[in-house]
């Protein structure tokens, strides 16, 4: 999400004739696009502009810094009063403001827009992309959340939950493939509440998925609470709608979802998973997980576990749980997982997923994928790096495939995280034909 908002950013900035630099140093303006959702995402933004403040210095003043995104609401007073680290602090629906925010401070004033909007979806701003491959793009279509779920901070920092006309989403995806990408994510904090006044989500992405037959549609995040059949069903039929999909769990116990404010039960859950499952074969599963939240017992902590044990998710985001201000949690309840506690819990998770990707990879030996290349690998330039429709990471020998080429590629060998493959031949959408899964 903070990737697309930072080409909102650059869109606005560059009408305004100002240009990208690769390096802090040659730069006449920073801006550091935070993020609030954990603790230890707002210390990294903290020593980013502690460094900043010391170049600064070095230039002997000649560098404003600012605050984008998040974080902008909640610390403006400290950031911009006790530590003197910024200039411009400005939230994630005042990014029009920019300009003008900037000519204050060249005026020498402090500048600062944190106010929510109802409305904003930046829907006709042309994101400017400086920063990705070529290949996959990220597309935003809602901002906000109204979830309230009682761990997250999102509904205070990104506000209430707006859709972003279909029509100015679908001309963005036409753009793109012009362009010559090959897949886009579509985004927002709850997919699935989508609406736009005449689009559900489910009717936004069966129009995505009509855009370019060639083009790889994904998307994230969808909420477990209330996801829409009809897209499982287009999922299966239309052959660039991408059979993967995010579903985020948060945890395995009833008591424990019911104290999250997550509207659905364990139960409820696997069943969607069951659906899932049947409607789209093959199918492959991620989700997101908190470890340690507000009065978890050691059993409730093994019924998630166990739900991840039954799931067997290709994926997993695993975190513990961090108390965020103004929260339901930081409100009522109390933050009594000891650290050691919560590290423990979650190195258990994770050890437990590992072994669980790398038998589910292991099944994928001499198995044919249509595998979407991204770059070289990081590894060696003679290896090409992408992945499969199921979002597997695949690592196979360049030859004379390049970046944005489907190639159908057979799996040879595996790790818990990547796959190696044999590039069979270069090929597309229309032509591949996936081989039968057994269920
Ligand atoms: N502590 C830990 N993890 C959190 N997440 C959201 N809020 C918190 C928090 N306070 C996780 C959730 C969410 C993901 C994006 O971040 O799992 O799905
Ligand atoms: Fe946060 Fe819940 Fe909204 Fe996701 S659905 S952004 S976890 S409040």
């Amino acid at each position: 999400m903070n990737v697309s908002d930072t080409e909102i950013v650059n869109s606005i900035l560059m009408e305004e004739g100002m240009q990208p630099v690769n390096e802090p140093d040659e730069a006449e303006v920073i801006f550091v696009n935070t993020c609030s959702i954990r603790e230890n995402a707002e210390e990294r933004v903290w020593n980013r502009l502690k460094e900043f403040k010391a170049l600064k210095r070095e230039k002997d003043g000649r560098l404003t810094v600012g605050v984008l995104g998040c974080m902008a609401e909640r610390i403006r007073e400290q950031i911009m009063e006790k530590e003197e680290l910024v200039d411009l602090v400005v939230g994630p629906d005042a990014y029009r403001d920019l300009p003008k925010l900037l000519a204050d401070v060249d005026d020498g004033r402090k500048a600062v827009n944190v106010l929510l909007s109802l409305e904003e979806t930046y829907a006709d701003v042309k994101p400017v992309r400086t920063n990705d491959n070529g290949v996959s793009a990220f597309v935003t279509i809602m901002r906000g959340c109204d979830n309230m779920c009682a761990f997250c901070v999102v509904p205070f920092t990104r506000g209430r939950e707006r859709s972003r006309p279909a029509e100015s989403i679908l001309d963005e995806l036409q753009r793109l493939s012009d362009q010559g990408y090959k897949e886009v994510t579509l985004l927002g904090q709850n997919v699935n509440s989508y609406d736009d006044g005449e689009h559900s989500f489910a009717d936004l992405m069966y129009k995505a998925s009509q855009v370019d037959p060639e083009m790889r549609i994904r998307f994230s995040s969808p909420h477990p609470k209330d996801f829409p059949e009809e897209l499982l069903q287009s999922i299966s039929e239309q052959p660039n709608l991408c059979n993967y999909i995010h579903i985020p769990a948060q945890s395995g116990n009833n008591a424990v979802l019911e104290r999250m404010r997550r509207p659905y039960t364990r139960e409820q859950y696997l069943d969607l998973v069951e659906k899932m499952r049947k409607i789209i074969p093959g199918v492959t599963l991620s989700t997101d997980i908190i470890t340690g939240f507000c009065d978890e017992t050691e059993e409730e902590h093994r019924d998630t576990l166990s739900l991840m044990a039954e799931v067997k998710y290709d994926l997993a985001y695993m975190f513990a749980y961090s108390e965020r201000g103004r929260t339901l949690a930081q409100r009522k309840y109390e933050d009594n997982v000891p650290e050691e506690v919560k590290k423990r819990r979650l190195s258990e998770i994770i050890e437990q997923q590992m072994n669980i990707q790398e038998e589910l990879n292991k099944k994928e030996i001499g198995r044919r994928h249509l595998v979407l290349v991204e770059g070289t690998s990081k590894r060696s330039d003679e290896q090409l790096r992408g992945r499969t429709d199921t979002n597997k990471m695949v690592v196979f020998d360049r030859r004379d495939y390049e970046k944005g080429d489907y190639v159908e590629v057979t799996i040879t060998d595996c790790t818990s995280a990547t796959l190696m493959g044999d590039p069979i031949r270069k090929s597309s959408i229309a032509e591949f034909e996936a081989e039968p899964v057994a269920v």
